[in-house]
């Protein structure tokens, strides 16, 4: 039985505090991903404090989380949350930069499922580094492509700042999207997740 209650707590103490966890349809949407290919990987890219690793370890049979949190703070949260639900044995968590950590530290390559939710400027750069530690025909699951809807009128975007990074975001989607060896699909669930899949081969 899940501890929905200390769950929901973890969550709202997050959003309390600012600090961005995955949206609750979200979330239930890459459980459901991972139990509908029966998934015994995951490798998370940015664990935050580690609410939507304990999610997916807590809701999908058999499952083996490796997430990598570059903040210190939110590292040491995570660690003691991964330890209070006694889930240490199931979440492996590294603080590390993901864009430089060193591969050969990765425990449960190849993976089923890639999860990215990092810094959204740099979506690419994971993916390119990662995607060869996922199985041929496993999934790479994309948060936050829609940037509070500002992505569909980037030219009103006043924020220089902001326009930067929704500019950066965009040419990621169009990247992927056009991308000869992988399909796509887009879910409007959340702020706007893909599930990307590498194209069956001829
Ligand atoms: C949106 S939050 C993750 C939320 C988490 N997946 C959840 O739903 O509970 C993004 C996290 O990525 C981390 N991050 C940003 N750049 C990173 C990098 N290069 N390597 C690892 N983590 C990074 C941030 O510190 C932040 O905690």
């Amino acid at each position: 039985m899940v501890r929905v209650i200390e769950l929901e707590d973890l969550e709202q103490d997050a959003l309390k505090r600012n600090i961005p966890v995955m949206q609750k349809e979200g979330i239930l949407f890459l459980i459901s991903q991972l139990q509908e290919i029966q998934a015994t990987s995951c490798l998370e890219i940015g664990s935050a404090i580690g609410y939507s690793a304990i999610m997916m370890a807590t809701h999908v049979d058999r499952l083996k989380v490796e997430t990598i949190e570059l903040d210190n703070e939110r590292y040491q949260e995570a660690v003691k949350h991964i330890d209070d639900f006694g889930l240490t044995q199931q979440i492996t968590i590294h603080h590390n930069d993901a864009l430089s950590f060193d591969e050969h530290f990765l425990h449960n390559t190849p993976y089923d499922c890639l999860f990215i939710d990092a810094a959204k400027a740099q979506y690419q750069k994971f993916f390119e580094k990662y995607v060869p530690y996922v199985k041929e025909k496993g999934i790479i699951i994309v948060d936050n492509l829609d940037f509070h809807g500002m992505i569909f009128d980037i030219d009103h975007i006043k924020n220089r700042n902001t326009k930067q990074l929704v500019k950066k975001i965009k040419r990621f989607k169009d990247w992927i999207f056009n991308h000869e060896d992988y399909d796509v699909n887009y879910y409007p669930i959340g702020d706007g997740i893909c599930v990307i899949k590498r194209k069956e081969k001829e």
